[in-house]
């Protein structure tokens, strides 16, 4: 197991590239199961859920190789429907490949994902959308098993707007007889992209982007290819380290797009943002920042993916702020480890309300998930002497290699071994 070790106070400076989306590459990929035949995906991070998502595609007959953030993925020969809990329990989004299977094969055996570190994320959404198309759906053994003939179009509302139920109910609605219509869809840059995948493999959607999607089912669809989006949080997370340390960076192949409401959190903070093209530059140099509330919301609110690296910058800013979580809203492991830092901070039902200090001290802390371990790797940046981040596996997930971003951007971070379990 690895752990990182990092010294903190340095500035950042200089110019990092942003990889590509972790979420919106683990909905392309399985959206490669409702055609028979070779797509390419472009722009894909190394980074261990889409391993994750990798060894499952193969497992179902797809044939996949990865180079140079590059995935080409066939799936001519598709010669299981079942996705085994070995998958589905290392990452939820193996449920991806439900809408797929059904669409296509007419049957899938998916294991139940259970809970996660923080809360039971459920996943009856998805399981109403595939019964509205005509699905017949029983759970047994832990597995959710769902059948159909030929799944029918439906008008499907869900009560909660949800990124993997809209995803999943899309990729089940374009090979389904009729017409479709999903209400209170995701309209999530992930969503927007995995629609314009499926259009280039033949569907037809209409509202992209909006959260009215309707769409007319078509007989067969073919194999495409497409350059995935950039990855707001971890522009976002790397926004972030810049404003704490007082550095000065650009961020390179990012859509601001996409950061909208993050950007002007930090603007309000007191960092300078400018745009230009793909490329954000950030100036904290002269920053004394100031406090700045958040309230967590779908797209193109402030993402839940930021709550934590927010409250660790929140906890190093004088007075105090209020960091609402409305999407998950138990979402707060990360914060015992913040306190452990010095860091000054109550949870109240959904919120944190943070007491900014002077300055966080080194500790041994631990991550408990992807974006909890980023909030801590943040922490330790300004921290007075050493933070030793264990169980980064964590941020490994969702995370290429940050710390040679981090490094390359002068902070002193290193990943080392550790016998820790
Ligand atoms: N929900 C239900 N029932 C469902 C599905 C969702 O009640 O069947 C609820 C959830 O409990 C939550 C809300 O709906 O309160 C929204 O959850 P959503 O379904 O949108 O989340 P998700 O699709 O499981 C994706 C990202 C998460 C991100 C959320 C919210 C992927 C692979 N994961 O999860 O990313 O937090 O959307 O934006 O796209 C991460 O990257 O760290 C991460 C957790």
């Amino acid at each position: 197991m690895d752990k990182f070790i990092i010294n903190g106070g340095i500035p950042l400076k200089g110019s990092v590239k942003v990889s590509g989306a972790k979420n919106s590459a683990l909905a392309l990929m399985p959206a490669v199961l409702l055609n028979s035949g070779e797509n390419i995906i472009e722009n894909v991070p190394e980074v261990n859920d889409i391993f994750t998502m990798m060894k499952l595609l193969k497992q179902l007959g797809v044939e996949a190789e990865f180079n140079n953030h590059k995935l080409i993925l066939d799936s001519s020969n598709i010669t299981s429907q079942v996705a085994p809990y070995e998958h589905v329990k290392k990452m939820r989004a193996s449920v991806y490949v439900l809408g797929p299977l059904l669409a296509k094969y007419g049957s899938a055996k998916v294991s139940m994902p259970g809970g996660c570190a923080w809360g039971p994320r459920p996943i009856d959404l998805h399981l109403k959308a595939m019964e509205k198309m005509g699905a017949s759906i029983e759970l047994e053994g832990g597995y959710i098993i769902a059948k159909s003939k030929k799944l029918s179009g439906a008008r499907i509302n869900f009560d909660i707007s949800s990124v993997g139920a809209t995803g999943n109910a899309l990729m089940a609605a374009v090979l389904a007889k009729g017409e479709s219509i999903i209400t209170n869809a995701a309209a999530e840059p992930e969503i927007t992209q995995l629609a314009q995948f499926l259009i280039s493999m033949g569907a037809k959607i209409e509202g992209i982007g909006s959260n009215i999607l309707e769409i007319e089912g078509v007989d067969e669809l073919d194999n495409a290819s497409v350059i995935n989006i950039p990855d707001r949080i971890e522009a976002g997370t790397i926004m972030i380290a810049a404003a704490m340390t007082k550095g000065k960076i650009e961020l390179e192949n990012a859509n601001s797009k996409h950061l909208n409401l993050v950007i002007q959190k930090l603007e309000d903070s007191g960092a300078k943002v400018l745009l230009n093209n793909q490329i954000i530059s950030i100036d904290a140099s002269n920053l004394e920042p100031l406090n700045v509330d958040v309230t967590t919301a779908i797209y193109p609110g402030f993402p839940t993916d930021m709550q934590a690296q927010w409250t660790a910058y929140m906890s190093i800013v004088e007075g105090s702020s209020t960091i609402t979580d409305t999407i998950y809203l138990d979402r707060f492991k990360h914060i015992p480890e913040l306190i452990r830092l010095g860091a000054d901070i109550e949870i109240l039902r959904n919120s944190a309300i943070v007491k900014g200090v002077k300055t966080l001290k080194g500790a041994t802390v631990m991550s408990t998930d992807l974006r909890a371990s980023a909030s801590l790797v943040l922490a330790g940046l300004v921290a007075k002497g050493t933070t030793e981040v264990l169980r980064i596996y964590h941020i490994d997930r969702g995370y290429q290699r940050i710390e040679e971003k981090l490094k390359k951007l002068g902070a002193d971070i290193k990943r080392v071994k550790t016998e820790e379990f």
